[in-house]
């Protein structure tokens, strides 16, 4: 039996605004995973995904998570294993929490385990990025980055991407609004707005990049009460953008008046999951608000800054 993980990703900042070549910040959440496991059968090949109705696929099947395997094994240059492939996550898709890019990155990884194979971290990033084409259409790369890479990552689209090291840990509460909702149409109406309104929408992008530069900063020298505050903003402009909803914009207000130092929407928009900066005195209040305001799940993550061992 081989399997292999990957962990979800939320955004800090910069979303959308990163299709148009301004920065954004993301962060793995190790604690959400999703994982892939390979068990030989000597029977043809054959991939269960627990989480798509168990939906069964062989190699010859139209699917991004076929197609996962069929790069891997060309990348590989290896023939398709008498196998099953079993795909599980704990990821919820369509929500802003890089589903997608997790589940890839699970399955590259167990076929390398399989085959007892190592590929440089850029080349499974690209192998996921290619997938993440067939999902999102145009995706930034920023998912695939934080997700192959596992740690905070400060993207800027065909540039190599720079980690980020924190000083002290960051507390982040991710709430979920419940309504699942896709990236590619709401990344598709920004493009719309960005080409037929380009004098309301080019500084608001504009200005989405220039918070996420001094969020990096913020970030690095653990200052909560300026990151919130930049989080807070980038929410207010991504609802310029069209991209939030009223079940969003109704948790940032929750958290926020119940103490959190800042909150947004995190990822595509319109659904999915909110995200809130808190401390260690403020998230007991601000997860039980969340709660009580209607988030169907509501958990912390941290940002841990790098303990260095020899
Ligand atoms: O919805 P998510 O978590 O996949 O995030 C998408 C982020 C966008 O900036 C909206 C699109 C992209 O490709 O970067």
């Amino acid at each position: 039996m081989y399997s292999a993980t990957a962990p979800a990703k939320i955004i800090l900042c910069g979303e959308h605004a990163v299709v148009y070549n301004e920065p954004a910040i993301a962060v793995p959440v190790s604690s959400l995973r999703a994982e892939a496991t390979i068990q030989e059968t000597g029977q043809s090949f054959q991939l269960i995904a627990h989480d798509f109705n168990d939906k069964k696929l062989t190699l010859q099947d139209d699917d991004p998570l076929i197609q996962a395997v069929r790069l891997t094994l060309s990348h590989l240059q290896q023939d398709v294993p008498d196998a099953t492939l079993t795909v599980q996550s704990a990821i919820p898709p369509a929500s802003g929490l890089g589903s997608g890019a997790a589940v890839s990155a699970a399955i590259v990884r167990a076929l390398l385990s399989y085959f007892d194979a190592t590929l440089p971290l850029d080349t499974i990033n690209s192998i996921v990025y290619e997938i993440e084409k067939i999902h999102h259409g145009t995706p930034s790369g920023i998912d695939n980055t934080t997700v192959v890479y596992e740690k905070p990552v400060y993207f800027i689209r065909g540039q190599q991407p720079r980690t980020i090291e924190t000083s002290s840990a960051i507390q982040l509460v991710i709430a979920d609004t419940g309504q699942a909702a896709l990236t590619r149409p709401t990344v598709e109406d920004v493009r719309h707005l960005y080409t037929n309104q380009p004098e309301q929408t080019r500084p608001v992008i504009q200005r989405i990049g220039e918070l996420t530069r001094q969020a990096q900063s913020a970030l690095k020298q653990a200052d909560c009460q300026l990151l919130g505050q930049l989080m807070t903003e980038n929410h207010q402009l991504l609802r310029h953008l069209t991209v939030s909803s009223s079940q969003l914009d109704g948790l940032v207000n929750v958290a926020v008046k119940n103490g959190a130092a800042g909150a947004k929407l995190s990822g595509g928009g319109r659904g999915g999951n909110m995200i809130a900066l808190v401390t260690d005195n403020t998230i007991d209040k601000v997860m039980n608000a969340l709660r009580q305001a209607g988030a169907v799940r509501v958990f912390s993550t941290a940002i841990q800054p790098e303990h260095v061992t020899d």
